[in-house]
């Protein structure tokens, strides 16, 4: 009797999933020998043109996604009705059954609904990304797909950050009047916002822009120059060498995401002396202006404020990033600092945008006094960024 009952279920299952009308099935009551398992969440998506299920196991402390093709879904959900789970829900755009398993009784009850769509089962682009074609030979050499060019599960915080990253930078570059603007990125490591920009430029935005990863590491700049060409990507290169070595003159923008320490200002200068449209940094760990706070003669109230370690070192960051701001201001560009990743992803998560706006030492003297007082503040004799500009 529980038998056809559980076949009854799953024939539903199939009915919604083979009519495009599943909107999801929930397994609950885990009884089963896996440790911390709580549930299992099932929905049907469409990867690289093959249905699936998509299974999300819900343990304790994470999410697991495994995607199934039917025969094989449809054989682990028989054995998880019949011995590991007390409940199921199917939702469907059509009706509700519940399924209710007490031993070897089973109840199911259907319910009728109106109105409810399905949702969308393409696997990509039902997130709604930048980059939503993901079978690409870049996103597989940065490891973020695998040979099937499906996002790997323990990728999927990379994909949504370098999407992220996309969806801040495209704009502005987009906004710089150059035809094919060059863009260099500063301390470029393996290249994953470049390899995403350059991608969703040329392939999704129509507004190819000429990309080179500055980095001094021998090794990457060989990987991410093969990827480039294995890509197509004729546009985006990779070059050996220091930051304030590099000639960036008729750079358009340039960008530096996490370079260490003092490269950000290396990168940052650059972006100055060429006349850069854009310079955008997130800065990476700071030493050299609280090196100097510790040193110096800060405001004696602000001693008491910063006697603790860990709010000297914020201060000392905070410090350092306004007077990044405050000399990019000084020389003619409007500046905005915003949060661009979670800091799921790295505590390091200030960006620093600074866009030219054509108005050159407008309020020189009013920004300099600013800069002026705010190291006086401090106790800070001199930004290592005013020593690369010769202020
Ligand atoms: C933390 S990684 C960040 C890489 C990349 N920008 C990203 O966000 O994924 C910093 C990179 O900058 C490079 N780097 C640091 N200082 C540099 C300098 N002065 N010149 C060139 N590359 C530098 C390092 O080798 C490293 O690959």
């Amino acid at each position: 009797m529980s038998t056809e009952r559980i076949e009854e279920f799953l024939s539903a299952v199939k009915s919604a999933f083979a009519a495009n009308t599943l909107v999801k099935l929930k397994l609950a009551g885990y009884h089963g020998s896996e440790p911390d398992l709580k549930s299992i969440d099932v929905k049907k998506i469409v990867a690289k043109g093959t249905e699936k299920f998509s299974f999300t196991f819900h343990y304790k402390t994470r999410d697991i996604i495994k995607n199934q093709i039917q025969p094989e879904a449809v054989g682990n959900l028989r054995i998880a009705l019949k011995d590991e789970f007390r409940s199921a829900q199917l939702s469907t755009t059509e009706f509700d059954m519940s399924f209710e398993r007490n031993g070897d009784k089973v109840r199911i009850k259907r319910t009728e609904v109106e109105g409810r769509d399905a949702p969308s089962t393409d696997h990509n682009r039902a997130k709604n990304r930048p980059l939503s074609e993901t079978n690409k030979p870049y996103l597989h050499a940065l490891d973020i797909t695998g040979k099937d060019g499906v996002v790997r599960n323990d990728a999927q915080d990379k994909f949504r950050q370098i999407n992220k990253m996309v969806e801040i930078f495209a704009p502005l570059i987009q906004a710089i009047k150059a035809d094919k603007p060059r863009i260099l990125d500063m301390g470029a490591g393996k290249g994953y916002l470049d390899f995403a920009l350059y991608d969703y430029l040329a392939n999704v935005a129509n507004r190819p822009a000429d990309i080179i990863g500055v980095e001094m590491r021998d090794g990457l700049v060989k990987d991410g120059n093969a990827t480039a060409a294995q890509s197509g990507f004729s546009g985006l290169t990779f070059e050996p060498g220091t930051i304030l070595d590099y000639d960036a003159s008729g750079a358009d923008a340039v960008i530096a995401l996490h370079a260490c320490d003092t490269a950000t200002d290396d990168a940052i200068y650059k972006g100055i002396s060429a006349g850069a449209s854009l310079i955008a940094v997130a800065p990476c760990c700071h030493k050299q202006i609280r090196r100097q706070m510790e040193a110096g003669n800060p405001n004696a109230t602000l001693e008491n404020l910063l006697r603790h370690g860990i709010f000297l070192e914020r201060q000392a960051e905070m410090v350092t990033d306004a007077l990044r701001a405050l000399i990019l201001e000084l020389h003619g560009y409007k500046t905005k600092v915003f949060e661009f990743v979670s800091d799921a992803h790295t505590p390091k998560n200030n960006l620093i945008v600074a866009e030219k706006d054509g108005r050159v030492g407008r309020d020189r003297d009013a920004v300099l006094k600013q800069i002026a007082d705010t190291k006086e503040m401090f106790g800070v004799e001199q930004h290592y960024l005013e020593r690369l500009l010769g202020l």
